[in-house]
């Protein structure tokens, strides 16, 4: 059974079909990597998922219940976490004040204070946990976010564009994280970079003009010339 699925989903922006008739199925334990030229509607879509924004046609199904018109928090009880684009930490608190805010929206018990620990540890942050949020370098505010989602022991991780402004260095070792990661957690993964979406996905849906036009394993959507054509410039 699959863990996420969309039936026909759909957004229309007045005019525009930003994501059109999207039937998507990922499987418990999978690595999916979405990607496409900007405007292609992968930020539309993922929005879609979590209930940022709402649907103007189909379905959307997680962990074996219809969700298309259920409000973002009850979606993250369920156990969908995201991170987007555009940095959402507070700047003002602290990095262990900020996943607490997110291990809060899940779980707010006894254990809250040695979750928010191994959270940090798990990305690496304990050593800045009681540092100001925006006086991390940029690539350490994005792993605060990751931290944000993986402090809610999601069942399902959604990253969008996690590594757009991380040194190399950094993008290597976020790798080594989602890898980590994804031993006990289904991760949806925007990205750009193909190197990035290569060492991790086990299936790739790429998607062009708000249509999925290719769906496979790395070798075979790297291989495909429609694929080529539309994203990976031939
Ligand atoms: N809130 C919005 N209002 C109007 N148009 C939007 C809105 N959000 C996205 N769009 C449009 O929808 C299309 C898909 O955008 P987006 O999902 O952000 O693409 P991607 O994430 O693949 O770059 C683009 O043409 C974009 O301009
Ligand atoms: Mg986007």
């Amino acid at each position: 059974m699959s863990l996420l699925l969309t039936e026909g989903l759909g957004r229309r922006f007045g005019g525009l079909e930003a994501v059109r008739d999207v039937d998507l199925a990922l499987r418990e334990g999978e690595v999916r990597a979405l990607i496409g030229p900007n405007g292609a509607g992968k930020t539309t879509l993922v929005s879609m998922l979590c209930g940022r924004i709402a649907a103007s046609s189909g379905r959307i199904h997680f962990a074996g219940r219809e969700v298309t018109r259920l409000p973002a928090h009850r979606r993250i009880r369920m156990g969908m976490a995201y991170t987007f684009q555009i940095t959402s930490i507070f700047a003002e608190l602290t990095v262990r004040e900020n996943v607490r805010l997110a291990v809060q929206r899940v779980a707010d018990d006894a254990a809250l204070e040695l979750r928010v620990a191994e959270t940090l540890a798990c990305v690496g942050l304990e050593g800045r946990a009681d540092q100001r949020a925006g006086d991390l370098a940029y690539g350490h505010q994005r792993l605060v976010e990751v931290a944000m989602g993986l402090g809610q022991a999601p069942r399902l991780l959604i990253l969008d564009e996690p590594t757009q402004g991380l040194s190399d260095g950094e993008v290597a070792g976020f790798v080594a994280l989602i890898r980590a990661v994804a031993r006990e957690t289904t991760v949806l993964l925007i990205e750009h970079n193909i190197d990035v979406v290569m060492a991790l996905a086990d299936r790739i849906t790429v998607l062009n003009f708000g249509r999925v036009i290719a769906e496979g394993a790395p070798a075979e959507i790297r291989a495909d010339p429609v694929v080529q054509e539309a994203y990976l410039g031939g």
